[in-house]
């Protein structure tokens, strides 16, 4: 069976007090929550990860994470944080790919195949966004921009590479905007990228990758849309800045 996530991106918020609190009380309303297999996740700006990786209130199940990092190994890159560095600070997954990388930090899908190997190489695993504009989705076109950010970026992995590949389909138009795909649009284009996998490597890799719907999920959508058959979980931003939001999101996986 896939592995079913909740995972919170947290964007550029949230100081350090603010970080370690929140993950506490993310904590606490897991307590008495049987998890299972299914893994939860959040991602703080990278200056926060030890203060929230540290607290001691933190519930182990919490797994803290990283929003990006760079292709390179080191050298002369100010203000860029690499894989080994996050991995010195016991991340064990990066999220690469997220539309608004790609929006404001051109991040192409050439950049992102270069961080995903280079993740891939220091043992990190990668959550991998990517998902169409509006206006490609007013033109039809939402299928062959999803298939070309996929292939560009993931296609030359191996089969043993992909266990360390979890997908995050989040259409643009629905970030941020209150403005959720529905749960049919979400399977359909979830159906769709089970698919391609599939037809580019084999039925038993698509069938084991957990994909991830992101977009406007909040409490009382989070249900309906998890029910889909092929989506996994979600790469929730605005609702995992409040804990008893994000547990009831969790709660719904
Ligand atoms: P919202 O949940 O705020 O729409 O953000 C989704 C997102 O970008 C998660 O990476």
């Amino acid at each position: 069976m896939r592995t079913k996530i909740v995972a919170g991106n947290w964007k550029m918020n949230l100081n350090r007090e603010e970080s370690i609190e929140l993950v506490n009380a993310i904590s606490a309303e897991l307590k008495h929550l049987e998890l299972g297999n299914n893994r939860v996740m959040v991602f703080p700006p990278s200056i926060n990860i030890e203060a929230a990786q540290n607290s001691k209130s933190r519930d182990a199940r919490v797994e803290v994470g990283a929003q990006n990092m760079h292709q390179a190994n080191g050298g002369a890159f100010t203000g860029e944080i690499s894989a080994s560095m996050l991995i010195g600070a016991n991340v064990k997954t990066v999220i690469l790919g997220h539309s608004e990388r790609r929006e404001y930090f051109n991040e192409t899908d050439s950049l992102l195949k270069e961080k995903v190997d280079q993740a891939l190489e220091n043992n990190l695993e990668v959550v991998f966004c990517f998902g169409e504009k509006l206006e490609e989705r007013n033109a039809k076109s939402h299928f062959d921009v999803v298939e070309r950010q996929l292939k560009k970026a993931l296609f030359h992995l191996t089969e043993a590479q992909w266990a360390n590949i979890i997908l995050a389909y989040e259409p643009v138009w629905a970030i941020g905007t209150g403005m959720t795909a529905t749960p049919e649009q979400a399977q359909e284009m979830h159906a769709f990228i089970r698919n391609t996998i599939g037809s580019a490597f084999n039925d038993k890799l698509a069938g084991a990758v957990s994909i991830l719907y992101g977009g406007s999920v909040k409490p009382n959508n989070a249900e309906e849309i998890f029910g889909k058959p092929d989506v996994d979980g979600g790469l929730i931003g605005g609702a995992s800045l409040n804990a008893s939001d994000f547990s009831a999101i969790i709660k719904a996986m």
